[in-house]
């Protein structure tokens, strides 16, 4: 159902890998609440084809763009104002990776060659896109920018490994140039932290179904899905929101003011 809530709205979309990515929901709920759009991958993940599919379902054109270099962030920024005739209302990041994580390579043993990729692709992006954004001055005034976060920045769940150390850094990233950005053009900067969710990021983990059956036992709403997720960041990209900045907002069904709850008491009284 459609509400008209970004109408006349135009956004970039990154991290659209494949119809379980939280950017590929989001991308469908933002074209069916009027926006347009333009669609962004890894070259690497855009090799797959699948965005292919997104890109028509939506009607949006695909620019590949690492957000590792500085040259292609550049190039999307000047492709996107090219486009568009100008500059844009939303953004959505929505990137995750680690390779310690990929490789198996526990939190006490990370090769911190993968720890910098890692973190320049997951949290430093975010820092790039927005400075990129600033200096074309691609995003229009009253603009919205939303980046994926997890509850790991703020707890230890040791698994996540190094990405706990990159949410941490997103979310400052999100703090810090939301104030540059809403004193120099109104543009606001927040990160949403998700339910674990499954997609291909989410299924990396060590433990996963352990971790999404825990989290929904721990949550009052249970876990949010990545449909849920997308319909959150469409009311963060709308004029409904337009004083939120600089929080790292959680959209988690609760888990993240829970103590415990009778499900888990019950479970470890077993
Ligand atoms: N799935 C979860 O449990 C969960 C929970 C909380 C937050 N998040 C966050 O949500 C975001 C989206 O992840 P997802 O779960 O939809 O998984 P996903 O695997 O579908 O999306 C991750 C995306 O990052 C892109 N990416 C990786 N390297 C890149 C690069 N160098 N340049 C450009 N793009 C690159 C991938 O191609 C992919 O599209 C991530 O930030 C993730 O950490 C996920």
């Amino acid at each position: 159902m459609s509400h008209n809530l970004l109408k006349g709205k135009k956004g970039i979309i990154f991290g659209a890998l494949d119809e379980k990515s939280i950017a590929w929901k989001t991308a469908i709920r933002c074209h069916e609440e009027g926006a347009e759009l333009l669609l962004t991958n890894a070259p690497v993940a855009m090799r797959m084809g699948e965005i292919k599919k997104l890109a028509e379902a939506v009607n949006a054109p695909v620019v590949p763009c690492d957000v590792s270099s500085n040259e292609d962030v550049d190039k999307l920024m000047e492709e996107a104002m090219k486009h568009f005739g100008g500059g844009v209302d939303f953004i959505l990041h929505s990137i995750g990776m680690s390779i310690n994580v990929r490789k198996g390579l526990g939190y006490t043993d990370n090769n911190y060659e993968f720890t910098h990729k890692g973190f320049d692709i997951s949290a430093l992006s975010l820092h790039r896109v927005l400075a990129s954004a600033m200096k074309h001055d691609a995003i229009n005034e009253w603009g919205s920018v939303v980046a994926l976060s997890y509850i790991a920045a703020q707890r230890v769940f040791p698994d996540y490994n190094d990405m706990a150390d990159n949410k941490a850094v997103l979310e400052s990233i999100a703090r810090n140039f939301g104030y540059q950005y809403g004193v120099k053009k109104h543009v606001r900067v927040n990160t949403v932290s998700q339910s674990p969710t499954r997609t291909t990021a989410g299924s990396g983990v060590k433990g996963f179904d352990g971790f999404i059956n825990y989290a929904e036992k721990m949550s009052p709403l249970g876990n949010a899905s990545a449909d849920d997720c997308a319909n959150y960041c469409v009311t963060l990209f709308s004029d409904m929101t337009k004083m939120v900045t600089m929080q790292n907002l959680f959209h988690d069904g609760g888990f993240s003011f829970t103590g415990v709850t009778q499900a888990v008491i019950e479970q470890m009284e077993k």
